[in-house]
This record gives C-alpha cells, sequence and structure tokens, in this order.
C-alpha cells in the first residue's frame, strides 16, 4: 500500500529513467539466439524483465552480470535447451506472447504459466497464428498455462488484424527458425521494436510500406550476429513524470536519454497538443533507435480529442492521459480503447472506476472514454482500485499530488513489473509518498 499526498513545492531536476521495457525483453531473446557475445546496457531490472532474463537461463543460456552490463553468450539459432521446468512469467504478457512464438519453433516440448492476471489475458491472438504455421499448442481456452510441442514450422503469411506488437514479434521470432520466406501484414502501426533490433543483428528482415500497410518478410535459419546494445529509456515509464511537471505548478523536469521511438511516442504528441511544454532536445540514434532529451515544464493544459489512430502509438499510456485530462481547462474525448480492456487489468474500466472515486466525472461510451475536468475535486473514496496493474497505481500516485486529500494505492508492488525505483525517483524531485 502507498500513500500518495499532495505535492506542495512542484517537481524539479533531473531524473534518469530506468532502461526500456520492450527492448530489454527483446534484447535478452535476439541475443541469446545470436552467434557470439552480446553485451547489454541499461537494461531494464525489473520482476518482467527478470521472468524472460530466467526463462532465457532455464533455456541453457548463459548469461553474467557485471557492474552495470549484462554478458549474453548467444550460441546461435538452434542452441536453446528443453527448460528442466515450467517457465513461470509472473505478469508479463510481453513475455507470454513473444516467448510462445519462440517456444513453437523449437526442438523440445516446454510450459509456461503466469500469474492471475496473466492467466486471464488472451494468448489465442498469438496461438492462432502459429498454428496456421503448423504448431502444436495447448492450453485451457486461449490461456495460460501454454503448453508448447516445440516443432518445425511452415512459413506463412499472416494478416495482422489485431494491432499488436506482441502478437507481430512472436510470428517474427517464429519464423527466424523457418525453412523459406513467413511474411506478416501490418494493417496499423506496433511498435517496431524487434524488426529494428533483428536488422541490427543481421536477420533477414525485409519491409515494404504498401499504401496504409507493413508488409514485413522474414527469411528463416539466417545465422545472427552478436551485438551489442544500449537500452535507452522507457518513455512509457518517463511519461509519469512527464505529467506531473506539466499539471503541478512551479515545476521543471529534465528526463534524459529517452527512446521516442516514432512507433510509440503518442503520449508526447497527445500532451503537446494539449499545449504542454515540451521540448524534445538533442534528438540522436542509438542502434537505430530514436533517442532525446527531455525538458517538460508546469503548463496550462486544454482537453483534447484523440481518433483510434493515435491509440497504437500510445496503448500503454491512457492511464496517465487521464491524469493530465482531469486537470487540463477543457474536456477530452479517446476514442479506439479496446485494446485497453485486455492489459494487465480492465483498463479502462478502472481508469473510469478510480477517477470517478477521485470525484472526476467521466463516461465510457463503447471503446470511447470522456473526460470532463472540474478546478476543484471533492474525493468520494481515497482508495485506488489497482487490480495489481503497475500503470494504473503509478498514474493515481501522480493524480495524488494534486488532491487535497492523500490517495492510498492498493497492491503497489505491482509496480516492480516495471519501475521497482519509481517512488525513489518521484520524490527525489519533490514528490510525497509514503511507503
Ligand atoms: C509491448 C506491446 C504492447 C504494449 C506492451 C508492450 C511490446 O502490447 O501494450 O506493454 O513490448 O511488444 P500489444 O502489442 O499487445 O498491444
Amino acid at each position: 500500500m502507498l500513500k500518495s499526498c499532495k505535492v506542495n513545492k512542484g517537481l524539479n531536476g533531473s531524473l534518469i529513467i530506468p532502461g526500456d521495457k520492450s527492448i530489454s525483453h527483446r534484447s535478452l531473446i535476439i541475443a541469446s539466439l545470436a552467434s557470439g557475445i552480446s553485451e547489454v546496457t541499461n537494461i531494464l531490472k525489473s520482476e518482467d524483465v527478470l521472468h524472460t532474463l530466467n526463462a532465457m537461463k532455464n533455456m541453457g543460456v548463459k548469461i553474467e552480470e557485471n557492474k552495470n552490463k549484462l554478458i549474453i553468450y548467444g550460441e546461435g539459432l538452434d542452441s536453446l535447451k528443453k527448460p528442466n521446468k515450467t517457465i513461470y512469467l509472473g505478469n508479463s504478457g510481453t513475455s507470454a506472447r513473444l516467448l510462445i512464438g519462440l517456444l513453437s519453433a523449437q526442438n523440445f516440448e516446454s510450459t509456461i504459466s503466469g500469474d492471475t492476471s496473466l492467466s486471464s489475458r488472451p494468448m489465442n491472438r498469438i496461438i492462432e497464428p502459429l498454428l496456421k504455421m503448423g504448431a502444436t499448442i495447448n492450453s485451457k481456452n486461449g490461456k495460460m498455462p501454454v503448453e508448447i510441442i516445440g516443432k518445425k514450422l511452415k512459413n506463412i503469411s499472416y494478416n495482422l488484424l489485431i494491432p499488436s506488437a506482441q502478437v507481430k514479434s512472436g510470428i517474427i521470432l517464429a519464423s527466424l527458425n523457418v525453412d523459406g520466406k513467413t511474411q506478416i501484414i501490418e494493417n496499423s502501426i506496433t511498435r517496431d521494436h524487434t524488426e529494428i533490433m533483428l536488422k541490427s543483428f543481421e536477420a533477414d528482415i525485409d519491409i515494404k510500406n504498401e499504401d496504409e500497410r507493413k508488409i514485413i518478410t522474414v527469411t528463416g535459419q539466417k545465422e545472427l550476429i552478436a551485438k551489442n546494445i544500449e537500452v535507452p529509456s522507457d518513455l512509457s515509464s518517463c511519461a509519469f513524470f512527464i505529467v506531473a511537471a506539466l499539471i503541478n505548478k512551479n515545476s521543471k523536469l529534465f528526463l534524459k536519454n529517452i527512446n521516442i521511438n516514432p512507433t510509440r511516442d503518442g503520449i508526447l504528441k497527445a500532451l503537446l497538443l494539449m499545449g504542454g511544454k515540451i521540448k524534445i532536445l538533442n534528438k540522436r540514434k542509438v542502434n537505430e533507435e530514436v533517442v532525446a532529451d527531455l525538458e517538460v515544464e508546469s503548463s496550462e493544459l486544454n482537453g483534447c480529442e484523440l481518433g483510434e489512430d493515435m491509440s497504437k502509438l500510445m496503448i500503454d499510456e491512457y492511464p496517465i492521459l487521464s491524469i493530465a485530462a482531469s486537470f487540463a481547462n477543457s474536456p477530452s474525448h479517446f476514442k479506439g480503447l479496446k485494446e485497453l480492456r485486455v492489459k494487465e487489468s480492465d483498463r479502462l474500466e478502472l481508469i473510469r472506476h478510480n477517477l470517478e472515486n477521485c470525484g472526476v466525472k467521466c463516461l465510457i461510451k463503447d471503446d470511447e472514454l470522456f473526460i470532463y475536468p472540474k478546478d476543484k475535486y471533492t474525493i468520494k473514496n481515497n482508495k485506488i482500485k489497482t487490480d495489481f496493474d503497475h500503470r494504473i497505481a503509478m498514474s493515481f500516485t501522480i493524480m495524488g499530488s494534486l488532491l487535497e486529500k492523500d490517495l492510498f494505492i492498493d497492491d503497489s508492488n505491482s509496480i516492480k513489473t516495471s519501475f521497482p525505483n519509481f517512488v525513489e525517483c518521484y520524490n527525489k524531485v519533490g514528490g510525497n509518498i509514503v511507503e
């Protein structure tokens, strides 16, 4: 349980946000499949990423830690060994979807499981394309635990109808071991960290953009060559601090080395549209990922209307964007939020439930969210329900910075899944959380 209290003097200073979660998972998996030694710096040491790390170790990959570096001794595409126990992935949907893909094309059997939240999330979205490739996968109605009888798969052309980078990446990882060309047709943008990293590891992966679609072609069984990776800081974790600085008076934060990959920078676009004073400085490329430093100041925010296209670029950031919208000077309307219902919790419902308890009028209509801000809020219930969802927990901590009464955040341990030192970072720049 955390108590989030009002912030009096604003949030100020400079912060190092931990490594990007998506890139951390991918660096562990891809470096394990490469030939040679890869050194990974600034990897996120959160529970989700540690589950992927342990999974790779359980499959015989040698991974050592030296100061702030992980050293991964990859032994090639065919080198993974049958794990001697069920691979437990905790809360991590990314580990689950990526590893189901990877494991389905190995020459051994394995089983993966997860916590209560992960066990309720849909896995059919990744199982179904793999079955088309000839995989044998047993599950409980498309839910965890999932048993995978690894085998040689065949190449297919797959039209990705659910906009999911996890599903796309799971299919790509399976296709690395498949003879011939596997094609994935994407109808809307999803984050492209897997494609970027595989290219730098010299995979045979071709990307073509045709009209609104992206066609990814992977020619399998091509050796990956080890590379060093510098993981940039995570924009999704950074977003809590960006919003905290924008909505609190007398605030100015400097956030360094943030990944602003254009396939997932919707939160910056949305907050700039709302009038947020965010300076994007020193834009550069690190391992082909776009990285920048951000300077954020207290701002007068306007409400905004965001269409479905925007939801593809920032699906993880609606909880914290909703907090920003609650302190804007006009209503907001966000569309295309269906996927929010199948994240670590039903995030759409938890945003509504907790905002209403904080006194904010809001409304869900199908997959759209409307927020009607006011100058002052009267809290109805100061206990925030998180259903063990890290992003809901951190977002409502930031909400607490501007309320007269303290907010109590349940199951705040979930924060460790993505941002273990969140409280320390927040209190360091002037936040007021009591553990
Ligand atoms: C992720 C993709 C997104 C995102 C998740 C991380 C990834 O999920 O919500 O936090 O690393 O590929 P979907 O691709 O399922 O939308």
